[in-house]
């Protein structure tokens, strides 16, 4: 029997636009998907269980897909928790992913903590989450083997984890140091499929030049965010937070709650701007009153949380 846990994640720069390769931050946050996995004892068991039901591709995409692919011994019984409220932006189905992938590292006779054991979980769990959603990149994922900060950028640069290549995309995937902020992220408690928001930019995205020429400014920004990071300049970090939820607004996946906790949260905020796939889900806003925010967002509608930042990656918890 094997535990592991993985973390969510927030995403500060460059959602749906890293998906056509262009460059995000995220950082892992410390609410984290557990899961406890066993083979199944008895001679008659057939099929992979979750929570006491039989896998099955309509219910548990993640699990069948990341089964199919990376597992041919008995079936297995698996128990899952998590603190990562569902198809709420938190990256709840990366995290997911990764913890199985890492469970079936540990159960295959591996570890989690073997030399480019994390990589292997990172890119197993990419493939799952692209094949569930037809088109992926691999920030979810990434960030929730490694932990910490992940940064992609089109190019290679210091604090290199990875490149990773799909069709026309590619990413270098880089470990980067977590900054002295504080967050708040705000849920909507409106609940949006990855998959369809994808689909929804993609279908944008090969009809209109303005949506392809909003999604390199998300690249802009991003890269501008990680020079401000790296400055701990919190005020341009913040201007480019709501330079970036514009430009996620224009791409046509913001919610009208969304945009009703970004604006509440902004008067307490350096910046705020939807976070993950958008059209629901959840904000985050960078503040250095972060009582004051979480208020805002409550009376606003909205579900805060308090979130520490820079947790580690996927890990084998204690038996
Ligand atoms: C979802 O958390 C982030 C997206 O950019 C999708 C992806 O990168 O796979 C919307």
């Amino acid at each position: 029997m094997v535990q592991t846990s993985a973390p969510g994640k927030v995403i500060l720069f460059g959602e749906h636009a890293v998906v056509y390769g262009e460059s995000a931050i995220a950082l892992a946050v410390s609410l984290r998907f557990r899961m406890r996995v066993e083979t199944r004892t008895s001679n008659r068991a057939r099929s992979h269980r979750v929570d006491g039901r039989r896998v099955d591709t309509g219910h548990h995409a993640y699990f069948a897909h990341a089964l199919a692919a990376n597992w041919t011994g008995a079936p297995l019984e698996m128990r899952t928790r998590s603190e990562i409220p569902s198809a709420s932006g938190m990256g709840s189905s990366a995290a997911l992913a990764v913890s199985l992938l890492g469970a079936l590292t540990e159960l295959g006779g591996g570890s989690i903590e073997g030399e480019g054991a994390r990589e292997r979980i990172a890119r197993a769990a990419f493939e799952t989450e692209y094949s569930v959603q037809g088109r992926a990149s691999p920030t979810d994922t990434s960030t929730a083997a490694f932990g910490q900060g992940v940064l992609l950028a089109k190019q290679a640069m210091p604090g290199l984890l990875m490149h990773v290549q799909r069709g026309a995309a590619e990413w270098y995937v880089h470990s980067i140091k977590v900054p002295r902020l504080n967050i708040v992220v705000g849920y909507t408690g409106e609940k949006s499929g990855t998959a369809d928001m994808v689909g929804k930019v993609r279908k944008a995205y090969e009809r209109s030049a303005f949506i392809r020429d909003t999604v390199k400014e998300i690249g802009k920004v991003t890269m501008e965010g990680l020079t401000a990071l790296e400055r701990e300049d919190v005020a341009r970090l913040g201007e480019l937070m709501d330079r970036n939820h514009q430009l996620l607004y224009n791409l046509g996946v913001s919610h009208p709650k969304l945009d009703r906790l970004v604006a509440a949260a902004r008067p307490y905020s350096h910046g705020a701007k939807l976070t993950g796939k958008g059209g629901g889900g959840s904000m985050v806003a960078i503040t250095d009153e972060p009582e004051e925010v979480a208020r805002a967002i409550k009376a606003a509608g909205g579900e805060p949380y308090i979130a520490k930042i820079g947790a580690p990656g996927v890990s084998r918890d204690g038996d």
